[in-house]
């Protein structure tokens, strides 16, 4: 039954009988808070986590800025949090915000030692609109503001030469009715910036990765 499934899908089928190192699944050098991260997200009940795959794509491009200044929207319970973090050189930092006060006290205590982790509660269009400080080199915005809306305003707030990284853009369970059609608007709507360049990955959840170009 198995082999006939994969059979249907070779590329899975390649993988597993050839190069099982391949398999993305396969993520060596997990962040070392994510396991204590991930029973407190089922001890709660928090519906919303981020994948893993998307995760170690964070940690990834995190890991390539010198310095680097990165914000998240939507801190949640802190799985993509630990991945970035993961990811943060030595004087590096990262802000993230969620609206929920007993996520942020939560995910404080989990970072409490990091001087890099500043984690804010507030409402995410708020806090966008009303921030004026140093722009960041990766924003990973995983909250409806930053995403559905002020949409323009955080595209602004990217460096040069930075990410903007979005996960969720495949059909998931929770959407509800109607919700394609914005994902669709939004993605339509990132495809007319002409100074950003995209990838759209149908991997993890969905994910659409943009890089502010450095020369637009
Ligand atoms: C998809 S979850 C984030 C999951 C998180 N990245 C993680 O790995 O645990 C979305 C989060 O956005 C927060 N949120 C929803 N609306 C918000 C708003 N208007 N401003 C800030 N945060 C918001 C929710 O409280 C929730 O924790």
């Amino acid at each position: 039954m198995i082999s006939l499934l994969l059979l249907k899908i070779p590329n899975i089928y390649e993988i597993v009988q050839n190069n099982l190192n391949m398999l993305d699944t396969l993520i060596p050098k997990k962040p070392k808070t994510l396991a204590q991260i991930q029973s407190k997200s089922q001890e709660i009940g928090f519906t919303m986590p981020s994948d893993e795959l998307t995760g170690a794509l964070l940690r990834t491009l995190v890991a390539s800025k010198l310095n680097a200044n990165i914000l998240e929207l939507g801190t949640g319970v802190g799985l993509s949090l630990s991945w970035i973090v993961d990811g943060l050189g030595q004087h590096s930092k990262v802000t993230s915000i969620d609206n929920d006060p007993s996520l942020v006290t939560l995910v404080q205590d989990f970072f409490k030692e990091d001087a890099r982790v500043k984690i804010i509660c507030d409402d995410g269009g708020q806090w966008i609109r009303n921030y004026s400080g140093t722009k960041f080199d990766l924003i990973f915005a995983d909250a409806w503001p930053g995403k559905y809306s002020e949409l323009e305003e955080i595209l602004d707030l990217i460096v040069p030469g930075g990410f903007y990284l979005i996960d969720d853009m495949v059909r998931q369970p929770n959407w509800p009715d109607g919700h394609d059609k914005i994902a669709n608007q939004l993605i339509s709507k990132l495809e007319t910036r002409d100074d950003f360049l995209m990838t759209k990955m149908n991997w993890s959840t969905g994910i659409i990765m943009m890089t502010k170009k450095v020369d637009p």
